[in-house]
């Protein structure tokens, strides 16, 4: 049996990685359960989003920028397509072809004012089923925050205190959203 606290992290569900506003003209990193993966804006508005490692000389995608839709890669300017397939090698000569190799793509989804990420590599995203919803989101009647919070312990922890409204005694009533009875 394995303990609660030794539990491992499940890759398989969506992950909320930014706010939709977070992403602008550039590409952004994200790192999510120890991969690095860029995403960016296409031109028709979807987010693709791919392993952050250019494939020529592994440099970091989300160091380029984003030209007419594709990624382009700031050393050599090998641009990419969101399926992961080149688009253009800018020095090659009309008679050479592209590579055929793809870069690992991953389902990205844009709800409720932030973007998912469903960390499984080409992964078919029509056989999944949807992010959490968070309605309350945009809802007058809620008042709803995010915030980074880094610490060095398991996540069942993090989780348990979250969730545990009694312990404000710990912060002498100092909780300025919430009055818990
Ligand atoms: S390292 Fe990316 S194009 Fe060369």
């Amino acid at each position: 049996m394995v303990s609660l606290r030794e539990a491992g992290i499940d890759p398989n569900c969506w992950y909320g990685v930014a706010r939709s506003t977070e992403l602008g003209d550039r590409p952004l990193a994200v790192e999510l359960w120890g991969r690095s993966v860029v995403i960016y804006r296409q031109n028709d508005g979807a987010i693709a989003a791919m392993d952050d490692c250019c494939p020529h000389r592994f440099v970091k995608l989300s160091d380029g920028v984003v030209v007419d839709g594709a990624i382009e890669c700031p050393y050599h300017g090998w641009q990419f397509n969101g399926d992961g397939g080149y688009k253009t090698i800018p020095y090659l000569a009309p008679n050479q072809r592209l590579p055929s190799c793809r870069i690992p793509t991953y389902p990205v989804r844009e709800q409720d004012g932030f973007i998912w990420l469903y960390p499984v590599a080409n992964v078919d995203p029509d056989t999944l089923p949807p992010p959490m919803p968070i309605p309350e989101w945009d809802h007058l009647n809620y008042i709803a925050s995010v915030a980074t919070v880094d610490c060095p312990g398991h996540f069942s922890f993090l989780i348990e205190n979250l969730m545990d409204m009694y312990h404000g005694h710990l912060h002498d009533d100092n909780q300025a959203w919430a009055n818990p009875r």
